[in-house]
């Protein structure tokens, strides 16, 4: 699996983010879109971004019935991003028809088949909420694997998950299943909102195929140089 930096464009607006885009010259980082983006500028911006050259993850987590999630699937892919993702508490059955979706893109063949991921638990979902709000009386660790493993057995090609639960997913999984990991931090920045966070080169160790980076790239004062330090830490 080829490692790589994924940095999250977490900006409200086309203007902001084809300015940030704008300051990479000489590379095309593979980016992130998620629901804040995606909602206020539809999928012209998907479009305009694939056309400047860089690698898209599609970051709108979905989870409906099968039907509906098999159908956006394929609008979706049609858009020709590289990962599309969605919840697994959708069911295995939800999961499937998503990768059908998938493989029959809207508008025709698309130039790329689209990575599908699940997202397992959210990184801000505690132990204690996961009991009183989901009625989940297990521990959350075994609740990710768990999840990981019906993804896999789905036929997906990953996760979503934090860089400390990499090695324990790709045990259950196999390596060749894909972990994307966000909660990434410089050892001397900030950690903002969140809680279990690790280095690109910790993340680098304990395995993780692709790290997500929002704040640490998009507000530090030389957007380029911190994503370049990124690469380097965890790609070498
Ligand atoms: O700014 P920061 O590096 O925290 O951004 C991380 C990105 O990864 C954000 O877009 C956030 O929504 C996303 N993400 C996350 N934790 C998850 C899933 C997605 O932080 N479990």
């Amino acid at each position: 699996m080829g490692k790589d930096v994924i940095i999250a464009l977490d900006f409200d607006s086309r203007e902001k983010t084809l300015a940030f885009l704008d300051r990479f010259t000489g590379e095309k980082p593979f980016v992130k879109i998620g629901m804040e983006l995606y909602y206020a500028e539809g999928p012209s911006i998907v479009r305009e971004i694939k056309a400047r050259g860089h690698k898209i993850f599609l970051d709108l987590k979905l989870h409906d019935i099968p039907n509906t999630v098999k159908k956006a699937m394929a609008v979706l892919s049609g858009l020709g991003v590289d990962m599309l993702n969605l919840h697994a508490a959708g069911t295995r059955a939800m999961m499937e028809a998503a990768l059908e979706g998938v493989a029959h893109p809207a508008g025709g063949s698309s130039a790329v088949r689209p990575l599908l991921i699940a997202v397992t638990q959210l990184t801000s979902t505690s132990q204690e909420r996961m009991e009183s709000d989901l009625l989940i009386e297990r521990p959350l660790d075994q609740v990710v694997l768990h999840y990981a493993k019906c993804a896999a057995q789905a036929g997906l090609a990953g996760v979503v998950c934090s860089p400390l639960e990499a090695e324990g997913v790709h045990r259950a999984c196999g390596d060749g299943f894909v972990t994307v990991t966000p909660g990434v931090r410089f050892a001397d920045g900030d950690v903002g909102d969140q809680v279990r966070v690790t280095t690109p080169a910790r993340a680098k160790e304990l395995g993780s195929d692709y790290i997500v980076v929002g704040r640490p790239v998009t507000q530090a004062e030389n957007p380029v140089a911190a994503y370049r330090r990124c690469v380097e830490e965890f790609v070498g």
